[in-house]
């Protein structure tokens, strides 16, 4: 039997781990640390299993971390000490401010638009101490084709959809692990980098938009925005 995840992290958390297993998150730690350079304390916003927050604690920085999924929450607390919360990146509220806010991998994409972006954001700017960076990796890319990969005997088959008249990119996996197969869907805002642009330049920030986890420029055609905002 087949089982239909729709948008259910709670039960694709179980699996997030086996299909990243190959991601290079030694790329991605390295931009963070290039980033994030003489901060100390960390927020991930929507932590998953917690592998950047294991990563940066065992490089000395006292993290923290929120997720949407109790699963990746309950996964996310094996591997980090620091605390791990069930919350939703736009109306989350913590005491305490930070000197990083992370969202990596196209955490925000899950958004429904704009309103939602600016609400996300400016929750963030509440909890970040002046001077403080925040990484918003974003998925920008405007296409529909099919995927094929196999981890260790586990099989996924990636089907992306793009609507430009909805800005929407409905992605489908079917994953076969083990015996069992399963569907999961899901759907990624793709936003405007010139509309991304006119929200940030409201705030009393500075910022840049980067690509490919290097200090490149990212342009509107880039297949991943990563928005690096300074707060001033
Ligand atoms: C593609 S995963 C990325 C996980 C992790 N940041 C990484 O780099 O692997 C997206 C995560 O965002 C979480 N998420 C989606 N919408 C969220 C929201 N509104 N608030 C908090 N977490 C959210 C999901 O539960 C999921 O764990």
């Amino acid at each position: 039997m087949i089982e239909e995840l729709y948008n259910d992290y709670y039960k694709y958390a179980d699996f997030y781990d086996i299909f990243n297993k190959y991601r290079n998150y030694e790329r991605e730690t390295r931009f963070l640390l290039n980033m994030l350079k003489n901060k100390k304390r960390i927020l991930d916003l929507g932590c998953g299993t917690g592998t950047h927050l294991n990563i940066l604690e065992n490089l000395g920085y006292i993290v923290e971390g929120i997720d949407l999924s109790e699963k990746m929450v309950l996964l996310a607390k094996e591997k980090v000490k620091g605390p791990i919360h069930k919350a939703n990146i736009l109306d989350y509220k913590i005491d305490e401010k930070y000197d990083g806010i992370i969202a990596m991998h196209f955490v925000f994409n899950h958004l429904k638009g704009y309103d939602e972006f600016e609400k996300a954001l400016q929750n963030s700017l509440d909890h970040l101490n002046s001077k403080g960076i925040m990484i918003i990796d974003l998925d920008n890319r405007r296409v529909s084709g099919d995927v094929y990969d196999k981890v260790d005997g586990n099989k996924r088959h990636l089907e992306c959809f793009y609507s430009d008249n909805y800005s929407i990119q409905i992605r489908t996996s079917f994953f076969t692990i083990g015996l069992k197969e399963f569907i999961f869907e899901h759907e990624y805002f793709i936003y405007e980098k010139e509309k991304l642009e006119e929200i940030l330049d409201k705030y009393d920030i500075t910022y840049v938009m980067l690509t490919n986890f290097l200090k490149m420029r990212a342009n509107k055609n880039s297949e991943r925005i990563h928005i690096v905002i300074k707060k001033n």
